[in-house]
């Protein structure tokens, strides 16, 4: 009788559920498209390259999902409230925010359920690093 080692029949993590690195690297890419071009949300980013800031979210995100955990290697805990809050984040950015990420999952075309999965997470999380009223 064939034996099936222990640990073989894991579950698949959500990350990769949906492709792995490769999936998060086109989500944050096409989201930090957007806002390069976003009037409110550009301007909140300190630096002028975006790269580093998209690096960020993406090694965030994978980690978050069950992926490699570079983002806490390189950053320690998130605590992304308290790293939102030098930065007005009132309902506009929220909004502008979830609209750029919107666009970007959009583009995934991911398998239904996975993408109500991720979107239910980043609305959730975008209402909760709502800091400023108004
Ligand atoms: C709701 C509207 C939001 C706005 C306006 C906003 C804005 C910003 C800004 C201006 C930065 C600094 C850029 C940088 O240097 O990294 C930042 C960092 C970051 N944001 Fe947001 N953010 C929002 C929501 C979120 C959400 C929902 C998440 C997670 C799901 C998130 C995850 C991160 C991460 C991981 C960083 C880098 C933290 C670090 O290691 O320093 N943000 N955000």
């Amino acid at each position: 009788m064939t034996e099936i080692p222990r640990g073989t029949l894991q579950e698949q993590t959500f990350y990769e559920q949906v492709g792995g690195e490769e999936t998060f690297r086109r989500l944050v890419h096409r989201f930090y498209q957007g806002v390069a071009e976003d009037p409110l949300l550009r301007p909140m980013y300190p630096e002028e390259d975006l790269g580093p800031a998209e690096d960020r979210l993406r090694l965030f995100l994978m980690q978050y999902w069950g992926g490699p955990r570079t983002y806490s290697e390189n950053r320690g805990h998130p605590r992304l409230r308290m790293r939102h809050a030098p930065f007005t984040v009132n309902r506009e950015a929220h909004d502008a925010w979830l609209r750029h990420m919107r666009d970007a999952v959009d583009e995934l075309e991911l398998a239904p359920e996975l993408e109500r999965q991720l979107w239910e997470y980043l609305t959730y999380a975008a209402a909760s690093m709502v800091n400023t009223a108004g």
